[in-house]
């Protein structure tokens, strides 16, 4: 049975969730690739156990995760009955719904009818009592923001999650979803939103400035945008790479000779820093103590144990920062 390293608080650095009392990793890991039906268990255990005993304490999954959906969180609830369960109140174990999960009207979106049950079976597959994060994962203009809200504040009141989160809302609707929440004093800790040197939305859509100004955490999924910023197709597309593998949400017409380029560029500045680019594609997120946390996915240990070295060199230049905008276009 697996034993964590006695050692794993010592090389990671730990970022309060907004002004919540919820400290969070700098670096936590995201289980929506490489955990699903057809991938290899034995390495979803090494990359649990590579994370946890490198001072990763967050783990970040949804309901529709896999695919097929749900076998995520399945394969996540096996590794924590054989090896994990003496660790859980160490983890910090957030859910999502949604998107899409189930045929009919009731699977998808931001019902209370939804939401609720969407938890339920979460819970089921993870084989666990609560999660200590709640999501809805996306807004659905199709139902009223107080429903949605509403369904989260019952679902902390029940005990099932600890907090609460909303991801991919603009900066607009979070600050309403705000107002709600703070009305029923339910804990809204966190945003999850992508965020990578080559995804500044959230900076234009006022949805970092909003969270900042509300005290509440942000989390930033997809930092190495799905790989393209690490050194990995630099020379070709790799046979064992997501585009390769997957194809579906990252593939071979993202790898413009533009982006590339532009690829090339920024690994020349990693260099000059003494980072690899996936590192400085990292710290560049943490640089301005606004985001609390960068979300990773790994296929394999390594790329971990590689991307946590980033809490050695989190600071940046005002010309290094100047130089990556002008790569960018900015
Ligand atoms: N809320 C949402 O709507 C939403 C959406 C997307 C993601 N997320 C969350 O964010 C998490 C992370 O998303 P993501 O997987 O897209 O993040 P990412 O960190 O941008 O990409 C991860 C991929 O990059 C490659 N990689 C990682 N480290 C590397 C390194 N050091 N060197 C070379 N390649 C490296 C690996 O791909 P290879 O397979 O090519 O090795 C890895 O699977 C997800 O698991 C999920 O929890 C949330």
């Amino acid at each position: 049975m697996y034993q964590a390293q006695e050692n794993r608080y010592e090389n990671m650095k730990y970022f309060s969730c907004g002004k919540s009392g919820l400290k969070l990793p700098a670096v936590s890991l995201g289980l929506w690739h490489n955990f699903g039906s057809k991938d290899n268990f034995d390495n979803m255990k090494d990359l649990i156990f590579t994370a946890f005993d490198n001072g990763i304490t967050h783990f970040d999954l949804a309901n529709n995760y896999g695919p097929v959906y749900g076998s995520a969180e399945d394969n996540f609830g096996r590794i924590m009955e054989s090896d994990m369960r003496p660790y859980r109140n160490q983890m910090v174990i957030s859910t999502k719904a949604g998107y899409d999960m189930w045929p009919g009207p009731y699977g998808d979106g931001g019902s209370r009818k939804y939401l609720l049950s969407s938890l339920d079976e979460s819970l089921k597959r993870m084989k666990l009592d609560y999660v200590d994060i709640f999501y809805h994962h996306r807004m659905d203009p199709e139902t009223p923001l107080e429903e949605t809200m509403l369904a989260l504040d019952s679902i902390v009141k029940s005990g099932k999650a600890l907090y609460v989160g909303i991801s991919n809302y603009t900066g607009e609707v979070m600050e309403k979803a705000a107002v709600i929440l703070k009305e029923l004093k339910c804990p809204f800790i966190i945003n999850q939103n992508r965020y990578s040197i080559f995804d500044r939305s959230i900076e234009e859509n006022g949805l970092k400035a909003a969270a900042v100004q509300n005290g509440c955490g942000i989390i930033a999924f997809s930092p190495l945008a799905q790989g393209l910023l690490t050194d990995k197709y630099l020379h070709g597309i790799p046979e064992d790479s997501r585009i390769k593998r997957d194809g579906r949400f990252l593939n071979e017409s993202a790898l413009t000779e533009k982006t590339l380029g532009q690829i090339r560029a920024l690994n020349e500045i990693a260099a000059n820093r003494g980072q690899s680019l996936a590192q400085m594609a990292l710290s560049w997120i943490l640089k301005d103590g606004e985001v609390t946390s960068v979300l990773i996915g790994a296929s394999r240990p390594s790329q971990i144990t590689e991307n946590i070295g980033i809490i050695r060199k989190l600071d940046f230049t005002e010309e290094e920062l100047k130089e990556v905008d002008r790569i960018c276009g900015l």
